[in-house]
């Protein structure tokens, strides 16, 4: 059976919480392969809200096995807080899956990724300040602490000292902040570990031996595509692979094994924290997105920058992930407008580029080059079919599938788990 992947295709925040959870009661793993808890994935479920940031969403489906993989980075503090939250109401997380090879954000992980930030005033990335990009940083520099190190207390103890050897003399000759203490640290991690320990798990074994068996597995990307260290708009990015490849080495599976990659994709656009963003609006059209959308950050709270929807972003997410299906979200919130643009290719120095540019230097100079589609009034949130959809709706989603490359086989006209219209089966 199936692997499948499901990522955001543009900034992040597109809805991949509630299409996992969609999915979720059809699939018997739901893996998260990157990131930790800068991501803030929204499940409705009847009445009730959750919002999501270390746990894969399919933890809401009680079928499904939930899985973090060996690509995300683990704060043991949010997770358990987050564990006993959906304990408190009535939600079983006994299945929860930990790979032992995660990478744990260590509390000086985060006074890092603050103190950095504030360092670079002007130029700082807006992160989410959850220590992720200093925790990916000790990773890559092999002086990262992983879930298995809470099980040997003389590794763990050398590990953090390696760790805290430069960031000591970094903290406190740099940023005027005081140094971290081995032991304290260590006791920390330590007082964790017996809490952990029944999650714990080989999971690259347990998801391959899944597979072998015809299970169901669902990769659930954080962040998205255009924040992909790799593809994104670097420097402005997270620090690890949202993109479908990141699923292979975030959780050990090879490419073989998947068989679709959905990218969700909003009706418009929007980001969080800086970088460029060529169809952001400053306007009060901007305003009403971000108004109707509910468009504020789910972990920062901070509020989203808005804009229209951008092709060329799609059709490089479609690209770079090898996209098979969109699942496109939030169409209900372009109700209203008489008018709706999309931006269908770039104006870069006087020139018009179809697709997006490698330079950056290029790509803070992109400005929208702009195709007029006509809206729509009825409210389209009861909608079950995409006959149902008024045919400015439905000219709306056709000309936005031309346009990006991969058929649109979901709608997303609310939040809610059945405000969806499926057009091609996802399984
Ligand atoms: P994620 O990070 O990709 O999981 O997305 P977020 O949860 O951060 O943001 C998406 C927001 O849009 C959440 O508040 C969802 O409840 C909401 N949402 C998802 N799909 C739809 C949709 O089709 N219509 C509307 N109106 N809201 C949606
Ligand atoms: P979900 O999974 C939107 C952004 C931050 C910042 C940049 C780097 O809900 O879509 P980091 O803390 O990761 O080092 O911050 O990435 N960012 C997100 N933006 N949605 C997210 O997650 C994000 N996770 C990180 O705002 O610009
Ligand atoms: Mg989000």
């Amino acid at each position: 059976m199936p692997a499948l992947v499901l990522l955001g295709a543009q900034w992040g925040d597109e809805g991949k919480g509630k299409a996992t959870d969609l999915l979720g009661g059809s699939v018997d793993y739901v893996v998260r392969y990157q990131g930790g808890n800068n991501a803030g994935h929204t499940v409705v479920v009847g009445d009730q809200k959750y919002a999501l940031h270390l746990l894969p969403s399919g933890i809401l489906s009680p079928g499904c096995t939930p899985v973090i993989g060996n690509g995300v980075v683990v704060d043991p503090s949010v997770l358990f807080s987050e564990l006993s939250g959906l304990n408190e109401r009535g939600v079983d997380t006994s299945k929860l899956l930990i790979s032992g090879n995660a990478h744990i954000i260590t509390p000086y992980n985060v006074t890092v990724d603050k103190v950095t930030e504030r360092f670079l005033g002007k130029r700082k990335i807006g992160t989410t300040g959850r220590g992720i990009g200093p925790t990916y940083a000790d990773k890559i520099n092999r002086v990262g602490i992983r879930v298995q190190d809470l099980y040997d207390e003389s590794i763990l103890t050398q590990k953090v000292e390696a760790a805290l050897d430069v960031k000591n003399q970094m903290l406190t000759k740099l940023y005027n902040r005081r140094a971290i203490a081995t032991g304290q640290v260590v006791e920390e991690l330590l007082g964790y570990a017996d809490k952990l320990a029944p999650y714990v798990a080989d999971t690259v074994l347990v998801l391959n031996q899944a597979l072998d068996d015809d299970k169901v597995v669902l990769f659930e990307g954080g962040q998205g595509t255009l924040l992909d260290i790799d593809h994104g708009t670097y420097p402005f990015v997270t620090s690890s692979n949202p993109t479908a490849g990141g699923a292979c080495t975030g959780a050990g599976v090879g490419p073989t094994k998947i068989s679709r990659v959905i990218g969700i994709l909003k009706a418009y656009t929007t980001r969080v924290g800086a970088g460029p963003f060529p169809t952001e609006l400053f306007d009060e059209d901007g305003e009403a997105l971000r108004r109707i959308g509910g468009e504020r950050g789910v972990t920062t709270g901070r509020d989203r920058r808005c804009g229209w929807f951008d092709a060329v972003i799609a059709r490089y997410a479609t690209r770079v992930n090898g996209l098979t299906d969109f699942f496109l979200t939030k169409l209900d919130v372009l109700t209203g407008w008489e008018q709706i643009p999309v931006c269908v290719a770039y104006e870069i120095d006087g020139k018009r580029v179809e697709e997006l540019p490698y330079s950056q230097s290029d790509f803070h100079h992109a400005k929208p080059v702009y195709e007029m589609l006509p809206g729509w009034s009825e409210d389209i949130s009861k909608a079950k079919s995409f006959a149902e959809l008024p045919k400015n709706a439905q000219a709306y989603v056709k000309a936005l599938e031309e346009m990006s490359g991969a058929p649109i086989s979901a709608i997303g006209v609310g939040p809610g788990r059945d405000e969806t219209i499926e057009i091609n089966s996802f399984l």
